[in-house]
């Protein structure tokens, strides 16, 4: 009978094999391979430590696990659902080969802490991933800063054209958002960070053995405090699949900027042509579809958080077999989002903004328009009398096709007697950027210092 390691003596009967197949985690699970290997070393270097095996089991152990870690890695563990998990798929061939050495690695362990141990460990190296790659594209947007050094940009808001702000204003605000996801990461982590290796089942054990050792040994930051919270345990999960969602939002929102700029239409940017592809029917055609299945995938990732939210929701006290499904959305949210952050930085660092046609569309569109209003106020007229006197100045321009600039010294006079030529100081969009003062906002001494900020940050 080759029936599961966890079916004991009680069984009357073996698994059916439907059930077998049904429920069986390998076939996702393997990814924990290693980390597996590395907890079952930990704990049972934890063991002789305390006596529960002599040191000569514990050498036997740790050899054989590194060894059936290193033919995993090569590929030559075949997967057999009778053993249901990557769990049982090394532990079982640690006993093919020690026997009742082997036998003895489970003491004072279940899978239920071993699954949120080794998940956990799975997790905390994905994120360290995560963040590196987070700043790869961090610092391609801060190197477009450079490239675009100078070029005014116009800024939208309801997706009509709003204000003009520096190019590198805009990449410097992809910086910030990435920089928020990287605080996510690093929360995150400190919470996942945490050993439930040792609480068993869900009770604790009986045996003598030593949870600080065990943690220190995986780099835990602390020890898990109720055995029973352990068992049931995947806030930390759900909250990997959140972070992940955040990052995913923000590059979908991303591409759908630059899919809408890489348009005939806007024709502000053109793609790195290594990142798009053609249509079999139209030769002209040259689509953004990395940043189309960016934004695409992005609903996977989304979805997966929800799995997650659903798939706890209400379930009671402790392990639930329930749990078994936490990894398939996780490793998909993560899989995705690395994919998707590879192929963002070279497409930011790769495009060229088209500046004839940006600065086309910076002529038209009344740009400048916030900024006379606050000349006018720096006048000493109150802001909404202001608002609505250069409202009705655009108006005269868009009726005879000019810009605000453009505008005779008559014109600007017939909306208020203060209106002399010297507001054509800060009129047209250079001089609209150069005018800004604020903290934060788009002039070029402050997003300069913002520049420098990020530089020293980021090297
Ligand atoms: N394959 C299981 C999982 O991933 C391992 C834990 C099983 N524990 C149990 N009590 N049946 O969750």
């Amino acid at each position: 009978m080759t029936d599961s390691p966890s079916r004991s003596g009680v069984f009357a009967a073996s698994m059916d094999k439907r059930l077998e197949a049904f429920s069986e985690s390998i076939s996702f699970d393997y990814r924990l391979y290693r980390q597996d290997v590395r907890g079952s070393i930990a704990h049972a270097r934890m063991l002789a430590k305390q006596g529960l095996i002599t040191d000569e089991e514990f050498s036997q152990i740790e050899s054989t696990l590194r060894e059936i870690e290193a033919e995993i890695a090569e590929g030559k563990m075949p997967f057999r659902f009778e053993l249901e998990d990557i769990h049982m798929h090394i532990e079982s061939q640690l006993i093919e080969r020690l026997g009742d050495i082997g036998r003895k690695l489970h003491t004072a362990r279940s899978r239920n802490d071993q699954v949120n141990t080794d998940f956990r460990l799975w997790i905390r190296d994905a994120l360290d991933e995560l963040d590196a790659l987070l700043v790869d594209l961090q610092r391609a947007f801060l190197s477009r800063c450079e490239k675009d050094a100078g070029v005014i940009l116009p800024a939208y808001t309801h997706l009509q054209r709003a204000q003009p702000v520096l190019a590198a204003h805009y990449w410097l605000c992809y910086v910030e958002k990435l920089e928020r996801d990287r605080g996510r990461v690093a929360d995150c982590r400190r919470r996942v960070n945490v050993c439930g290796l040792g609480t068993a089942a869900c009770a604790g054990t009986t045996l003598p053995i030593d949870r600080e050792m065990t943690a220190n040994e995986l780099g835990f930051e602390s020890v898990a405090a109720n055995s029973i919270d352990v068992s049931s345990d995947r806030d930390f999960v759900i909250e990997s699949a959140f972070v992940l969602a955040t990052i995913a939002e923000h590059l979908s929102g991303w591409a759908e900027e630059w899919i809408l700029w890489s348009t005939v239409e806007y024709n502000f940017i053109k793609l790195p042509h290594e990142f798009c592809t053609g249509s079999s029917i139209m030769p002209q055609k040259v689509n953004p579809d990395t940043l189309e299945l960016t934004r695409g995938k992005s609903a996977r990732v989304i979805g997966n958080l929800q799995t997650l939210l659903v798939l706890l929701k209400g379930l009671p006290l402790a392990y639930n077999r329930d749990l078994q499904e936490d990894k398939p959305p996780l490793f998909d949210s993560f899989d995705t989002v690395k994919a998707t952050l590879e192929l963002a930085a070279p497409i930011v660092s790769g495009a060229e903004l088209q500046l004839d046609s940006i600065g086309d569309r910076l002529e038209k569109g009344y740009l400048d328009a916030t900024t006379l209003m606050e000349h006018l106020i720096l006048k000493g007229i109150p802001q909404r009398t202001a608002h609505h006197l250069v409202g009705t100045l655009v108006g005269l321009a868009q009726k005879d096709g000019v810009s605000l600039a453009e505008l005779s010294d008559e014109q600007l006079k017939s909306a208020h007697k203060s209106l002399d030529s010297s507001v054509r100081e800060v009129l047209g969009v250079e001089k609209a950027v150069k005018a800004f003062q604020s903290y934060g906002s788009s002039s070029p001494e402050r997003v300069q210092e913002q520049v420098h900020r990020w530089r020293e940050q980021l090297q």
